[in-house]
């Protein structure tokens, strides 16, 4: 089986300075450290952009002095509030596409993990998939499929809507072509972020995930017009995966006084309580 971390949306900013109030340093640093506590065993920390909330060099070493903290690999992907320019130069070995897009693979047995960049070129909140990234992201799918592998798919824009007004102008823009080919090469399963919502689902037969992230979150609100941030525990997402097979368990950093009873099983199934508080 093999285990993924899929964190998302991140939004960090210079040190000292905050996102809509909180401060998402120490937010991503309890992700990090939960991770390295009970997740070391993974195979790579996947996370879906929004890595700053500005694009600018100073908080990509921000967020890179906070991520090299990982015991376990990781895969970045760039989202909106991300800059593509900014974020090489500070991730100078980031594997990216012939065309410099932010776009890889990582073969593990029988699943293909790929990675796409939906950042758009022009506008602040929708994605995008231009020709050169489409052209790619058929040949990464049908090679996995030639070579007996499943794919599972990363991407921070959602591609199709997911019912919420104030995300219907920031999805992935012209999103035909890619769902043709998702559709056509049946993907096991596909991740995305942005939405800041613990969102999932099936769509055309195809599962999806969305982890609500590290930094604010958002009130579900399906009419609503406005954007109402919240300041709620910092999460992600642990994935299993198998060759015919996702599980997706949406986890946040446990401290032990957390922790306010524990149930000890016992052979007539009622359990044995112990309180720790
Ligand atoms: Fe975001
Ligand atoms: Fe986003």
């Amino acid at each position: 089986m093999l285990k993924i971390i899929h964190v998302s949306d991140t939004h960090v900013v210079p040190a000292g300075q905050s996102v809509v109030g909180i401060d998402p340093h120490e937010r991503l640093r309890q992700v990090v450290d939960a991770i390295n506590e009970n997740h070391d065993d993974a195979a790579l920390c996947v996370i879906t952009g929004d890595l700053t909330d500005r694009g600018d060099e100073e908080s990509y070493r921000a967020f890179a002095d906070l991520v090299s903290e990982l015991k376990i690999p990781y895969r970045l992907l760039v989202g909106n509030h991300d800059n593509r320019q900014n974020f090489r130069r500070v991730f100078t070995d980031a594997p990216v596409d012939a065309d410099g897009f932010v776009q890889s693979t990582a073969d593990f047995d029988k699943v293909r993990l790929i990675f796409l960049d939906s950042l758009h070129d022009n506008h602040a909140g929708l994605g995008q998939l231009c020709l050169s990234r489409l052209k790619w992201f058929e040949a990464a799918v049908k090679d996995a499929a030639r070579t007996g592998r499943r794919s599972v798919i990363f991407i921070h824009h959602p591609p199709f809507s997911v019912g919420v007004k104030v995300f219907e102008g920031m999805m992935l823009e012209n999103a035909e072509p890619f769902l043709s080919q998702i559709t056509a090469n049946k993907p096991l399963h596909l991740a995305f972020g942005h939405l800041h919502l613990t969102t999932s689902g099936s769509w055309n037969g195809i599962p999806f995930s969305c982890n609500r992230g590290v930094a604010h979150q958002i009130v579900l609100n399906f009419e609503g017009v406005v954007t109402e941030f919240i300041e709620a525990v910092p999460t992600f997402a642990v994935m299993l995966i198998s060759e015919n097979s996702v599980l997706v368990h949406h986890a946040a950093p446990v401290a032990t006084s957390d922790i306010i009873a524990r149930e000890y099983a016992t052979d007539d199934g009622k359990g044995n309580l112990v309180m720790t508080r």
